[in-house]
């Protein structure tokens, strides 16, 4: 395996922010999707990310992982610039595993084989190492004697959760969830949730953008709600569902609660 570049990533400790957001801006053409993005996640914590459609949570967490770039501002993940030009972004995205509302796995390969394509193939890692690993994940995710199923034959809830453990896959320190529950079929959601909430326990650092709100409400260490581009209000869930100041948060949280 490649050793790591020495960069300020290697000065990067625990103590400091995982993922460090900083006055982020972001356009698409003419348009100002992200208009001065800050906020910062600590090593193990759970950040939800809730707000209106088009408010631009999909495109922050694109950003984390530099699936687009930004214009203005810095992001760093474990203290190294995710924007910086010379970063490679296959050890960026080995740190940071993301999940989609839509799943996207090969439907032509097994639950196990799509854990085990990102390490063989990414990493080169020896596939009987792969192999015992992806089995680990399919039991972590509840889905024991699934392993040579297709995607065609599972649920939805299944299929996303063999996209979790696809991503658990590159040992990541970091899991970003965009809207991972929005598709499926309301007794599936659950399932799904159950995972993302024993990873948190685990002390997985998450990043989530959900309409979840009772799920939010539960496992976030902070809450953030976004609208129009900009974070207007943030706080821990006791008192964020409660006492909400900002009255576009407060009609949202009408609207949705
Ligand atoms: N690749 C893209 N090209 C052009 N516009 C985009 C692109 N991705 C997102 N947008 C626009 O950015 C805005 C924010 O989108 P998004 O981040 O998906 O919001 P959310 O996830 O909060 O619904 C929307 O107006 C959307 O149309
Ligand atoms: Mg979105």
């Amino acid at each position: 395996m490649p050793a790591d570049r020495p960069t300020a990533a290697a000065a990067w400790t625990p103590d400091r922010p995982i993922v460090h957001i900083d006055d982020v801006h972001k356009s698409f053409g003419s348009v100002e999707v992200l208009k001065g993005v800050s906020l910062d996640v600590m090593k193990g914590d759970v950040v939800c990310i809730i707000g209106p459609s088009g408010s631009g949570k999909s495109t922050l967490l694109r950003c984390i992982n530099a699936l687009v770039d930004i214009q203005r501002g810095s992001i760093t993940v474990e203290g190294q610039e995710v924007h910086d030009p010379g970063l490679d972004k296959r050890l960026l995205r080995r740190k940071v595993g993301m999940v989609f509302q839509q799943y996207n796995l090969f439907p032509h390969k097994t639950a196990l084989q799509n854990i085990m394509m990102a390490p063989i193939k990414v990493l080169k890692q020896p596939r009987g190492e792969v192999e015992d690993r992806a089995r680990r994940l399919i039991a972590k995710v509840r889905l024991s004697g699934k392993e040579d199923a297709y995607p065609g034959e599972l649920s939805g809830g299944q299929q996303q959760r063999v996209a979790i453990a696809r991503s658990l896959a590159m040992n990541p320190d970091v899991m970003l969830f965009d809207e991972v529950t929005a598709a499926l079929d309301p007794e599936t959601v659950k399932e799904v949730l159950v995972t993302i909430r024993e990873l948190a326990e685990e002390g997985m650092t998450c990043m989530l953008v959900t309409h979840e709100m009772g799920f939010a409400r539960e496992i976030a260490d902070h809450i953030y709600f976004t609208d129009r581009g900009v974070i207007v209000e943030h706080g821990p869930p006791a008192t964020f569902f409660t006492e909400a100041k900002d009255p576009r948060t407060k009609e949202f949280l009408g609207q949705i609660l």
